[in-house]
């Protein structure tokens, strides 16, 4: 493993494309469901996930009489003949309580009850409809609401986590000149990736091929693996590119084994595609959050103490705790703070990870919080912002491995215009629309886990890289061809880059926004083992210009391998290859995060401004302008980095206005489950979005300098927007999302 050094990485070399762009637009790059071999593509057989209908109960009966006998079944699994699985519930770290037809249970409507095989889809779609499922019926709790006197604290680690409370919040709001007291609430929100789930699966004796639209690739292979109880290695998971995954794909849900033990039962290929509307339920939604926020100040804005107080919904299959009060606890400097999360079962899917789990819902309300705060205390949000700036990780008391959130709010302002915004709601107005200005702040956490890759300098000048990672539309590719080819010494477009296989060298889950931090290292571990290679490998050659020399002596460059004390002395790459057998030069590096990460506390930082018009007849908005700035460390792509950040803003505005699932509050199933219904933002719903980044890189997190970006545009944008309704209307929405009826009604 390398030595990483803390002194300011070089620029990497830039691939000026999206890596893998080309082969996405001409269809050359395929998506797990896309695939047609190695597998005998006329043995293929489809499959489709029969759902459940009512919220809560046991299935008494299913009749198949009917569908056994529909054109193309070839098979029809129900909890009453499907094989019973040795391996026990799937364990961590893709540990999800899931609906493999092992039990009659029914926990939530929508739940997975049966699978039926076919020739085709349609062969399978219309076969399921000829189920004749029988219930008994319990009753069902589903508006969690309702119930709310029952939260309770997760099961694990069943009871109240440590580091939630500092100092004494009474005493804070006592001496306190002004105090914000309220309740705000966000949505159940449904992730959309534009790809679907989808799996194709094959048998080969005892050995399983998998191709499945995952975030992580190793974890679908151990949970397959303990599902099956089979040997790990006996299974082998493919998935070059991700239509997006924002953590419903970080984990394995129930259709990728259902979709395995059909194949299973009938010898054949079998693919099973969820449809949009089986997408609401069986993987995962962020869950409902009812935020009781408490802020109190000084005269002049000090923070004397916060108080926020979570519950959400959770499913009666399965905890998942959604964090909205984390960024809480390291936002602001206060000497008091006393913060919890707790939950309500309810008759709903499990909830999981969504972009920006915790951070999304939780500066979305806190920083609604903070704008009235500064309304009360007559102060400039951005000001208040700056008095409770927060040196050190008020809650863990560590210092941050770097924080640039100071530039971050200086440049975002400037690039805004925030000094015009009249302090006075409603009293900017264009035409019959009200314009109202807001910002809020961004947060993420820094996450970082070890990664392992492979790199390959082949004879002719290209070289290869490989590691198990994903690429879920983020830039993955792109930025291991950079590293690769900074290590190697050689342009990015040289360069072969293989993600999405499980025999590759292991690297963690893309999610929690690490993909960059962890993987970039392990290349540059494995590119500087092979220029060491290649070094020993010209010093002992006697034809060599460079032989007898050190090999530390030699570094990379341009294709060559230079004597760094004697810019002359050079041998080129090729050539020594070819001199020597013309054989790949290949080396397997790792990296994890450094012995001192835990003593210090990384998060990613921003300052998000947002410009809002407001028709005074029907209380639409627009958002005319984002302009953020992010501290996210050394951007390694401007396209692809920007394009994350970007992408993040655009679901906030999503989150601010438009995102919402809506659940049947007697049949407990999700009605607007379709994209007609469920509100994602289109292209006219965007403004501008002006993105910047401070750029300064922290070494303390990778050596690269890259925090991850995934993930923080998905936070503080909408609290900017709902700030900035405020500032135009004077109206204060506090739940999300913020739709026409609800500022009338304000
Ligand atoms: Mo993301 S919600 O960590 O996939």
């Amino acid at each position: 493993m390398m030595q990483e050094e803390a002194k300011a990485p070089k620029p990497m070399p830039q691939l000026d494309h999206r890596y893998e762009g080309i082969g996405k637009v001409t269809g050359s790059i395929k998506y797990a469901a896309e695939f047609t071999s190695p597998f005998n593509k006329a043995d293929l057989l489809y499959a489709y996930v029969v759902q459940s209908t009512i919220p809560s109960g046991t299935i008494a009966s299913i009749d198949v009489t009917a569908a056994n006998k529909a054109p193309g079944v070839v098979s029809i699994l129900t909890p009453f003949n499907a094989p019973k699985l040795a391996g026990g519930p799937p364990q961590p770290p893709a540990r999800r309580n899931l609906s493999l037809l092992q039990d009659t249970e029914v926990h939530y409507n929508g739940q997975p009850i049966a699978l039926v095989v076919a020739r085709s889809l349609n062969q399978a779609v219309a076969a399921a409809r000829m189920l004749k499922v029988k219930y008994t019926a319990k009753p069902a709790k589903v508006t969690f609401t309702n119930h709310l006197g029952e939260a309770r604290w997760p099961k694990n680690p069943g009871k109240e986590p440590p580091g939630n409370h500092r100092g004494d919040v009474n005493d804070g709001f006592a001496r306190a000149a002004a105090v914000v007291d309220n309740t705000y609430i966000t949505p159940i929100q449904n992730h959309n990736p534009m790809e679907p789930h989808s799996t194709i699966a094959w048998w080969e004796g005892e050995k399983l091929n998998v191709y499945d639209a995952t975030q992580y690739i190793t974890g679908d292979k151990m949970s397959i693996a303990k599902t099956f109880n089979i040997p790990l290695d006996y299974v082998h998971v493919m998935n070059p590119v991700v239509g997006g995954g924002f953590g419903c794909k970080g984990s394995m849900w129930s259709h990728v084994p259902l979709c395995i033990l059909a194949s299973r039962v009938t010898g054949k290929p079998v693919k099973l595609m969820l449809a949009r509307e089986q997408m609401y339920g069986p993987v995962g939604a962020r869950p409902s959050t009812v935020n009781k926020i408490k802020l109190g100040a000084s005269a002049d804005g000090k923070l004397l103490a916060i108080q926020h107080d979570v519950v959400m919904n959770a499913s009666a299959m399965e905890d998942f705790t959604e964090h909205a009060e984390s960024p809480t606890k390291i936002l602001y400097d206060s000497p008091a703070l006393s913060v919890s999360a707790r939950m309500v079962e309810v008759n709903l899917g499990v909830s999981t990870f969504m972009r920006a789990p915790g951070e999304a819902p939780g500066t979305a309300v806190l920083e609604i919080a903070m704008d009235e705060l500064a309304e009360k205390l007559k102060m400039d949000p951005l000001q208040l912002r700056l008095v409770n700036y927060a040196e050190k990780d008020p809650t863990e008391d560590k210092p941050w491995t770097d924080k640039h959130l100071k530039e971050a709010y200086m440049q975002a302002a400037q690039r805004f215009g925030w000094s015009k915004r009249n302090p006075t709601p409603g009293q900017m107005t264009e035409g019959n629309e009200l314009i109202g200005y807001g910002m809020a702040t961004a947060t993420y956490p820094a996450n970082r886990s070890a990664a392992q890759a492979v790199v390959r300098m082949l004879p002719g000048g290209k070289a290869f890289v490989g590691s198990g990672s994903q690429d879920l539309g983020t830039g993955t590719y792109t930025i291991m061809a950079q590293a690769a080819a900074q290590g190697l010494g050689i342009d990015p477009t040289l360069v072969e880059v293989k993600l999405g296989d499980s025999t590759l060298p292991k690297a963690p889950v893309s999610g929690g926004s690490q993909s960059a931090a962890s993987v970039l290292p392990a290349i540059q571990d494995a590119a500087q083992q092979v220029v060491l290679k290649l070094a020993d490998l010209a010093v002992n050659d006697t034809q060599s210009p460079l032989h007898g020399l050190r090999t530390l002596d030699l570094v990379a460059k341009g294709g060559n391998l230079v004597n760094k004390n004697n810019a002359a002395q050079v041998d080129n790459i090729s050539s020594l290859l070819a001199r020597n057998g013309n054989h790949p030069v290949e080396a397997q590096g790792s990296a994890e995060p450094g012995q001192g990460a835990s003593a210090m506390s990384a998060h990613s930082w921003g300052a998000v401004f947002a410009e809002v018009a407001v028709d005074k007849s029907t209380y639409m908005v627009k958002v005319r302008r984002v302009v953020a700035t992010y501290d996210v460390g050394t951007l390694l792509n401007e396209k692809t980095g920007l394009n994350q950040l970007m992408g993040g803003i655009v679901w906030s505005v999503g989150f601010a206005l438009e995102e919402e699932t809506h659940i049947d509050p007697v049949y407990g199933r999700t009605v607007n489950e379709n994209l007609a219904e469920y509100h994602v933002p289109v292209n006219a719903d965007i403004g501008t979005l002006d993105v910047t980044v401070v750029g300064i890189p922290d070494m303390k997190v990778a050596p690269t300098g890259a925090r991850g970006i995934g993930e923080i545009g998905n936070t503080g944008a909408a609290a900017a927007i709902a700030n900035a309704i405020y500032n135009a209307t004077g109206k204060r929405v506090r739940e999300y999302p913020i739709t026409p009826d609800k500022i009338m009604l304000a």
